[in-house]
């Protein structure tokens, strides 16, 4: 028997987006094959590692973990999504590069993910609240530590900009 498939409609990176999943596709699945968006990237696949992580809705969220189907009508922002319309690199990705927050980068759209939505709702953290927000995320080449920092960087870049 064949499986049922459903119409979904989402905006992405502020583009309605449509397309036809089975209904235990995986929202990671659904962005990397149906729509091409392959800047999200798939670890672990339960939710364990972060590596996924998109925003919906603006929260992060974990996109192993969620069934393509249950985001019908809502707004998915990728990593693909945080840079600004002509190309220029967010505060959270120009930090990043510039303070070495990453070796391999398989972690690196998660932790871009994570980190956006953290300094939306606090942008001024202190060091135990960056890393208590970028908990959820797991990398395996760096140690954390220029993440951290550049977490701090990205603040002040962003308090610079307002
Ligand atoms: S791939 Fe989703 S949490 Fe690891
Ligand atoms: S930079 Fe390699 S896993 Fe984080």
């Amino acid at each position: 028997m064949t499986e049922a498939l459903h119409e979904i409609s989402l905006t992405v990176n502020g583009v309605v987006r449509q397309a036809r999943v089975p209904g235990r596709r995986l929202l990671s699945d659904c962005l990397r094959h149906e729509l091409g968006l392959t800047g999200t990237h798939v670890g672990c696949e339960h939710g364990v590692c972060g590596c996924c992580t998109v925003l919906l809705d603006g929260a992060p969220v974990r996109s192993c973990l969620t069934f393509a189907v249950t985001v019908d009508g809502h707004e998915i922002t990728t990593v693909e999504g945080l840079a600004g319309p002509d190309g220029s690199l967010s505060p959270v990705q120009r930090a990043f590069s510039e303070c070495h927050a990453l070796q391999c980068g398989f972690c690196t759209p998660g932790f871009l993910c994570t980190a956006t939505a953290l300094l939306r709702d606090n942008p001024t953290p202190t060091d135990d609240e960056v890393v208590e927000g970028i908990s959820g995320n797991l990398c395996r080449c760096t140690g954390y530590q220029n993440i951290v920092k550049a977490v701090h960087r990205a603040a002040e870049l962003m308090g610079d900009e307002a």
